[in-house]
């Protein structure tokens, strides 16, 4: 019995709207996507993450001097401070990546000095490829590779990565990879987001705060785990006694449903193309054709539930053949979506209102305390 009237619980907060936002649209029944009333469509098409990056935290498309200052001052983020560098070496090898960049970026704010949230969302977006990259390479032994400021983000990072530049293809895939990961409205992250800044926390805390958030297999964490499904499946032919047991036993197929989209995710359909035509490229092709007949079987059982792939499916494998180990997908989100969270968070502060939600008590009352020798 309850201490209160009976309320209505929100659980899981589903279809509560918490804020007004000029930032993201999703329809999810009709798989649309915009960023600032764009659809990432047409900025897949015609853009590149610095650009949309200014348009998610401006509010519109820069023009050709502000875009270039705004390059400009990303680029002069990407060093790390050298005692930040030299701890990445000491790090254990077996910590997630993920881990590694949530503390990375708490750490980065002890060398904070920005004079406004714009310069220190800048500081936070350019600096966490940097904190990925050299962790990657730290914990196999190899050199860490300083960054190259000549270079796009999204360039920048394979490059620091892997010790040498991508060709034009592969460096345009991860760009596109960074654009569809930017933004996605009120998503489990971002809410940690808001409701850190609402607290008016600085924005380190609030990037700290999304990160883990998206860690979890149910948010960003789907796309390690639907790659390691695909090699685990093995080849095509075995995809379907593999959904049928999986879906069977009542486990959840990863990179498939979403709380908002009841049909087809659109960076779904973006990265689709993208991973097939890289995995061929790459000599990975039997991967995509898994994942492939994967789709074609869970479509058979899941379609009529509304449940389609989503953004997590393809991206994987799309990582995978770009070479790019498993347990840094979630990180590469992150990096990506470090702006979508910053931009939130700038716009809810704007009219701020402290996030103190409630919980309905269903405890007991008036118990009396039973000293320990008597328990
Ligand atoms: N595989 C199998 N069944 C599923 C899946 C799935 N991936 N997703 C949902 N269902 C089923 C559930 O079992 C449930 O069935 P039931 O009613 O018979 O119990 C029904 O669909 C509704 O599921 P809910 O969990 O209520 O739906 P919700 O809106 O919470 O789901 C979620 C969203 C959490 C993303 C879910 O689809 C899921 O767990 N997917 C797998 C993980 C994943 O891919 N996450 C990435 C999401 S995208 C992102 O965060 C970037």
């Amino acid at each position: 019995m309850g201490a209160q009237e009976p309320v209505v619980v929100h659980k899981g907060l589903e279809n509560v709207y918490v804020c007004e936002s000029n930032i993201c649209f999703i329809d999810g029944e009709n798989s649309r996507l915009l960023y600032r009333g764009y659809s990432v469509e047409d900025l897949v098409e015609n853009s590149f993450y610095e650009e949309v990056a200014y348009l998610l935290l401006y509010g519109r498309l820069p023009k050709r001097e502000e875009l270039s200052s705004f390059v400009e001052s990303l680029r002069q983020s990407y060093e790390l401070p050298k005692v930040m560098l030299d701890l990445l070496k000491q790090f254990p090898k077996n910590a997630h990546p993920m881990d590694v960049l949530r503390t990375g970026v708490s750490m980065l704010s002890f060398f904070d000095n920005s004079s406004d949230d714009y310069s220190r969302a800048l500081r936070i977006i350019g600096a966490m490829p940097t904190i990925v990259a050299s962790f990657a390479r730290a914990r196999k032994g190899l050199e860490l590779v300083a960054p190259k400021k000549e270079l796009s983000i999204a360039t920048n990072f394979l490059y620091m990565l892997n010790g040498n530049e991508p060709d034009e293809e592969d460096a345009r895939a991860m760009d596109i990879a960074y654009i569809v990961h930017a933004e996605h409205e009120m998503n489990a992250s971002t809410f940690s987001c808001i409701v850190t800044a609402s607290t008016l926390s600085d924005l380190y805390s609030v990037v700290t705060s999304g990160i883990a958030t998206l860690k979890g297999p149910l948010h960003g964490g789907a796309n390690e785990r639907a790659l390691e499904y695909f090699l685990s499946v093995g080849s095509p032919e075995k995809a379907e006694e593999a959904v049928e047991k999986t879906l069977n036993a009542k486990q959840r197929l990863m990179g498939f449903g979403h709380r908002v989209y009841k049909n087809y995710d659109p960076r779904y359909k973006i990265l689709k193309p993208l991973a097939k035509a890289l995995s061929e490229k790459k000599g990975k092709a039997w991967v995509y054709k898994t994942a492939e007949a994967v789709e074609q079987a869970a479509l058979k059982r899941l379609s009529e539930h509304k449940i389609f792939p989503n953004v997590d499916f393809y991206s994987g494998i799309l990582f995978h053949a770009l070479g790019i180990e498993t347990d840094l997908f979630t990180p590469i989100f992150a990096m990506s979506r470090s702006v979508g969270w910053i931009a939130h968070a700038l716009e809810y502060v704007q009219n701020n209102r402290l996030i103190r939600p409630k919980a309905y008590y269903t405890g007991e009352l008036n118990k009396k305390y039973t000293p320990i020798d008597q328990r």
